[in-house]
């Protein structure tokens, strides 16, 4: 049923022909696989030219740029990773699987990005990285985080999944931290199937980050602990057409949002989620708040019946999903979740998750609402649903 509503994420995705003859080219060519290929190399220019950075490195997912960004840093055993109460779960798997510590940092209450003043208060002597989702497309503040990881020492990351495109102060979204990671999969402002790239600023972050990528052997010699996580040819061809188009993708993507969020301020009591003083949004997905006390769920029924989709995103803030409990009752699942729970046996962090209980974490999980925006998505979608929440929930 849902396939017929406005918004739903079923809409297809346009591949347009220069990513068919791209990836034509490449099967013609016979190679396939990044190590003897041109296209991953030619789609790492093209992107870090985009995003005005130095070096791009292609991965197989956001999820693995995740994983190998922390390794690239150095998070190990005992170091703690601030991440916010109410993001993807993919940064909790990529800090456990480098045996770093989770610690939740709440969220800003009009951009619900971690902010310098939220993450504060959670920085301790063993902080080794802070993780930044733009969640929803939307730029954290940046400016405050970039001078608190300087004051402490400690790494940046981006996680800029949701956001490409985003900018704050002037600058995309991806250049203020020491790492940041991109996702293609198709739910993304553009994809590649499944894929991702970590940008880094360094000739050595580069270097060992390509080192992890594949393996990392070199020489014929196992140097480190690594992954294989390249991005095929295939892949990397759809990319550089799906980057040819993307200016004009998030043209369309940031008129539909900012027109949308203001009718919303003006006609309804809903917040849609905001953008920081001089920022801009990429509405990879339009989301906002009902007031506290409205129904979320009731809503989203009432949009249903009048042909819109709209949903929670993120019913609960991470610290509550079932591995957390599993840990704080000392039952976790087989494998890895249970060895890093004995590692850690005699670490306060299960007490503290046990509790946890982030103010703003909690209230955007309660009330929000929204959808992805597709290529399909139009203005007159937006103004069809503004008009239908303007009935529903009038200022
Ligand atoms: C904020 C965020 N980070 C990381 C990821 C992981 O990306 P991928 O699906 O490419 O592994 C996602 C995926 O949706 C995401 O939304």
């Amino acid at each position: 049923m849902s396939g017929e509503l406005t918004f739903a994420p079923t809409a297809r995705r346009h591949y347009s022909d220069s990513a068919v003859i791209g990836v034509e080219r490449a099967l013609r060519r016979g190679r396939l696989s990044v190590v003897f290929g041109r296209q991953t190399m030619a789609f790492e220019n093209d992107f870090a030219r985009y995003i005005g950075a130095k070096y791009a490195v292609a991965v197989s997912s956001g999820s693995t740029g995740l994983d190998l960004a922390l390794q690239c840093v150095g998070v190990s055993l005992g170091d703690e990773v601030v991440v916010a109460g109410f993001t993807f779960p993919g940064t909790i798997n990529a800090v456990v699987r480098n045996l770093g510590i989770v610690r939740f940092a709440d969220i800003d209450p009009d951009t619900w990005n971690l902010s310098a003043t939220t993450v504060e208060p959670v920085i301790s002597n063993k902080t080794k990285a802070i993780v930044v989702s733009h969640l929803f497309g939307a730029p954290a503040s940046m400016s405050g985080l970039v001078d608190l990881a300087h004051a402490h020492g400690v790494q940046l990351i981006e996680d800029c999944a949701q956001a490409l495109g985003a900018t704050i102060d002037e600058r995309l979204v991806g250049t203020f931290g020491d790492i940041a990671v991109y996702s293609f999969n198709e739910i993304k402002n553009m994809s590649t199937g499944e894929g991702g790239i970590v940008v880094v600023k360094t000739a050595d972050l580069a270097e060992r980050c390509r080192l992890l990528r594949l393996y990392a052997m070199s020489g014929g010699e196992l140097l480190d602990v690594g992954h294989k996580c390249t991005m095929t040819e295939l892949e990397a061809a759809v990319g550089r057409a799906q980057l040819a188009e993307l200016p004009t993708q998030n043209k369309l993507r940031s008129e539909l949002g900012t027109r949308l969020a203001s009718r919303l301020e003006v006609g309804t009591r809903l917040v849609p989620q905001r953008v920081p003083y001089g920022g801009t949004h990429a509405y990879s997905r339009f989301v906002f708040m009902v007031a506290d006390g409205d129904d979320s769920a009731d809503l989203s029924k009432r949009l249903e019946i009048k042909g819109f989709y709209a949903r929670k995103v993120y019913p609960s803030p991470i610290y509550h999903h079932t591995l957390f409990r599993d840990w704080a009752t000392g039952n976790p699942r087989p494998g890895l979740a249970s060895g890093y729970r004995r590692v850690y046996a005699s670490n306060p962090i299960w007490e503290e998750y046990r509790n946890l209980d982030l103010e703003m974490c909690e209230k955007i999980a309660r009330t929000h609402l929204g959808f992805v925006v597709t290529e399909s998505s139009t203005i007159s979608d937006a103004d069809n649903f503004a008009d239908a929440l303007e009935g529903m929930v009038p200022a």
